[in-house]
This record gives structure tokens, sequence and C-alpha cells, in this order.
């Protein structure tokens, strides 16, 4: 395991204990102290979606955007969750597609696994299974998933194209990807890439927006779109850069409006283009 996988799980491991032992949790997506207006992860989900479940998948919730709503999920669908952390995504998907429908949440911090399955156990939800994974190697066959969704967990990944070659692998023909993460738009600084901090708080691996559209092209996806909803401004790269070890007031202004929490939406194409009246098997 990478130096940078050790810190991811790390940090995450050790916020997932701090929510089950009812602690006040450290940091979370986003360097500051979670629950009290961190800029990322903040007001991400409607009360009507999280009143019916257990306040510890709620307080673990550690995204940047609710892929759940991003997407219709039909009953009967088969989802995975890349990153599923307290499994807060598992589980609102798992009430849309209902009792004919299965949600799988991947995840490779243990902490998170026992929350994410001990949160399951509190919900009462059956049609559920966390999975012990990287998602740079999906632990399920070729095309067995309808829809991927993921909540700020691509851009802490260091084999991005891994990712995606692994989300198209999974996925059934003319399947969806619909996930919520950071993105950059244009040139970052180079001390804020070179920050572990910042990047296990979900911001120095981020894409960049042109990036991350190329790099689903060419894993075969198709109808890809990038659709930025909450751009950080200068205050809330403040907040960011705090307790980074980088120089606050120098980058601070110069990174004003480059990050945002973004709905990213592509397709796998449905079938091999048909050549001929024999050739058309579907895969
Ligand atoms: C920022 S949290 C997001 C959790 C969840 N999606 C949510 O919205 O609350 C990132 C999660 O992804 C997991 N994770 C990070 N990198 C991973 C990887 N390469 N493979 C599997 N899980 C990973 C971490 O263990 C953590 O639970």
């Amino acid at each position: 395991m990478s130096e940078l996988q050790q810190a991811v799980r790390d940090k995450y491991g050790a916020i997932a204990s701090a929510v089950a032992t009812g602690s006040p949790r450290q940091g979370c997506c986003g360097p500051t102290a979670c629950g009290c207006g961190d800029p990322i992860t903040s007001n991400l989900y409607s009360a009507a979606e999280t009143h019916e479940l257990p306040a510890e998948a709620v307080s673990a919730s550690l995204g940047c955007g609710n892929p759940t709503a991003l997407i219709d999920l039909a009953p009967g669908a088969t989802v995975l969750d890349l990153g599923s952390g307290g499994g807060i995504d598992v589980l609102l998907s798992a009430r849309r597609v209902g009792p004919a429908g299965k949600v799988y949440g991947l995840d490779m911090t243990d902490e998170m696994l026992a929350l994410a399955r001990e949160n399951q156990r509190k919900a009462g939800v059956t049609n559920v299974e966390f999975l012990k994974g990287a998602i740079e190697a999906i632990p399920l066959p070729d095309h067995s998933v309808d829809v991927i969704i993921s909540n700020c967990v691509i851009n802490l990944s260091s084999d991005k194209d891994a990712v995606l070659r692994e989300a198209f692998r999974v996925l059934k023909p003319g399947g969806r990807f619909a996930v919520s993460d950071v993105i950059v738009r244009g040139e970052v600084p180079a001390d804020v890439r070179q920050s572990m901090e910042l990047w296990v708080g979900c911001i120095a691996g981020a894409l960049e927006e042109t990036e991350y559209v190329a790099k689903l092209r060419r894993a075969g996806f198709d109808t890809v779109d990038v659709e930025p909803w909450r751009v950080y401004q200068v205050d809330d790269a403040r907040t960011f850069l705090t307790d980074a070890g980088v120089d606050v007031d120098r980058l601070a202004p110069i990174v004003d409006g480059r990050f945002a929490s973004a709905f990213i939406r592509a397709r796998k194409p449905a079938a091999e283009a048909c050549c001929g009246p024999t050739c058309c098997a579907t895969p």
C-alpha cells in the first residue's frame, strides 16, 4: 500500500472510530472540524432524506454532494457506491431500488466498513452488502451493475484511470455513472498539489474538469457531463488551507474559485455497434 493510501485509510479510519464512539470528529473531507460549517460537507441532504437514517450514518457523511439525487434509481436495479464510508448513500439508494434491487458499498477501511454494517443493522435494511476492497480493483464481476455512484472519493485515488476502467468494466451495457466529486478549474499551485493533508481532505488530488472528461472518455464512457454546483470562494479556500502547512495568505486568493464540487455523469454505451446481420451480439 502506498504512503498516500495509508494516510487516506488512517484519516478515514480515525473518523469512523470517532463517530462510532460518539467522539467529536477531528476532520473530514476538508480539513476543518466537521458539522460546524465545513464548506465541502455541509448541507448536502434534505431532512426528508436523513430523518429515517441512523444518526451515525448521517454524522459520518463525508461527501461533497448527494449522488442519489443525481439519478433515477429504478426498483430492482443494482447499484455500487465507490468509497461508501458510513453508508449514507448506500442506505438512501437501498430504499429507492426496493427489495428486488441490491446496493453494494465498497470501502477499503475496516473501521468504516464496521460503522456502515452497524448502520445497516440499525436501519433494518437487507438489500445491501458492504464489500472490502479498493476502488482501483473492484471485487465484482464484469457487467454486473446498473448504476455506479460515489461521493467525494475518486479525488482521493492516486490511480484514477484504474478507477474509471474498473467502473466501466463492472457496469452493464447502458449502465450509468453518477458521482459527486471535487474538481479543479484551471491551474493549482504546486504546493497545494504536494500537500498530503490537502490530498486526504479531498482537495490536492482533485482532477481538472477537462481532464476528468478526457479520462472518462478514454475509459470508454459516452454522454459525459461535468456540472459544477458549489464553487469555493476565497474564504472557503482559507478554510481548506488552514493547518495544511501552506502559506494561506499567499495561496487563498490564487485558489479563489478554482475548486468546486461537481456532479459527474456518464454512460457505458448500450451495445457494441452492429456491423452486419450475424455479428451484432449484445455483450
Ligand atoms: C471522503 S470519504 C466519503 C465517504 C462517503 N462516500 C460519504 O459520502 O460519506 C472517503 C471514503 O472512501 C474510502 N476510500 C478512499 N480511497 C479508497 C480506495 N482507493 N478504495 C476504497 N475505498 C477508499 C475511505 O475509506 C472513506 O471511507
